[in-house]
């Protein structure tokens, strides 16, 4: 079903067993709170799904969606806002969820934004990390797994909109996106 270019690195049992663990870090530091948690659009439509259904309190689920990547490999800085937030974050505790942290430039736009709106608070939760990549000075509160500076698809991450519904995570080689 899946072919054979792409190297696994990260298998759907690691995966989910993280995923409970960051549920479970989530849980114990909000409790007796209440939680609006962001997803990013699109890339972190997976991991959120699976994410809060394992935290253990009260949640409500926006969405953002930014341009960032276009159809390249890099990152052109340059953010925009495709879709804000329905409802109003003022006096809220916001996690927001991310598919990975590249250069940090994307995060770092959202986070200030989001920070301007005095929210009780802004944290981050990001699925994966290049942290050899970075811009732009962003650290998740919360991290799935850091990952070498190689490009990576699978479990909600693309490339030209394909393989975001691999349920593992995997290596696209080179010359799977360089031919093209
Ligand atoms: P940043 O602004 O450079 O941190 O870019 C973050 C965004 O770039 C992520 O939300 C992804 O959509 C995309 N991105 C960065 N690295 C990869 C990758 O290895 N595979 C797929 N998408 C990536
Ligand atoms: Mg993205």
């Amino acid at each position: 079903m899946f072919q054979r270019e792409r190297r696994v690195v990260l298998t759907q049992e690691q995966i989910k067993e993280r995923v409970r663990e960051l549920g479970e870090e989530i849980t114990r530091d909000y409790q007796g709170q209440e939680l609006l948690v962001v997803g990013i659009l699109k890339g972190a439509f997976i991991f959120m799904a699976d994410l809060v259904r394992e935290i253990r309190i009260p949640v409500a689920i926006d969405f953002m969606d930014v341009s960032s990547y276009g159809l390249s490999t890099e990152s052109t800085g340059v953010v925009r806002i495709l879709k804000d937030l329905e409802e109003s974050i003022e006096g809220r505790h916001v996690l927001v969820v991310e598919d990975i942290i590249d250069s940090g430039l994307t995060l770092n736009y959202i986070s200030e934004n989001l920070k301007s709106r005095d929210a009780a608070s802004v944290k981050i939760c990001a699925f994966l990390d290049k942290p050899s990549r970075r811009k732009a000075p962003i650290k998740a509160d919360y991290l799935g797994f850091s990952v070498p500076d190689e490009f990576i698809v699978g479990y909600g991450l693309d490339y030209a909109e394909k393989y975001r519904h691999y349920p593992y995570v995997a290596i696209l080689e080179r010359d799977e996106y360089e031919s093209k």
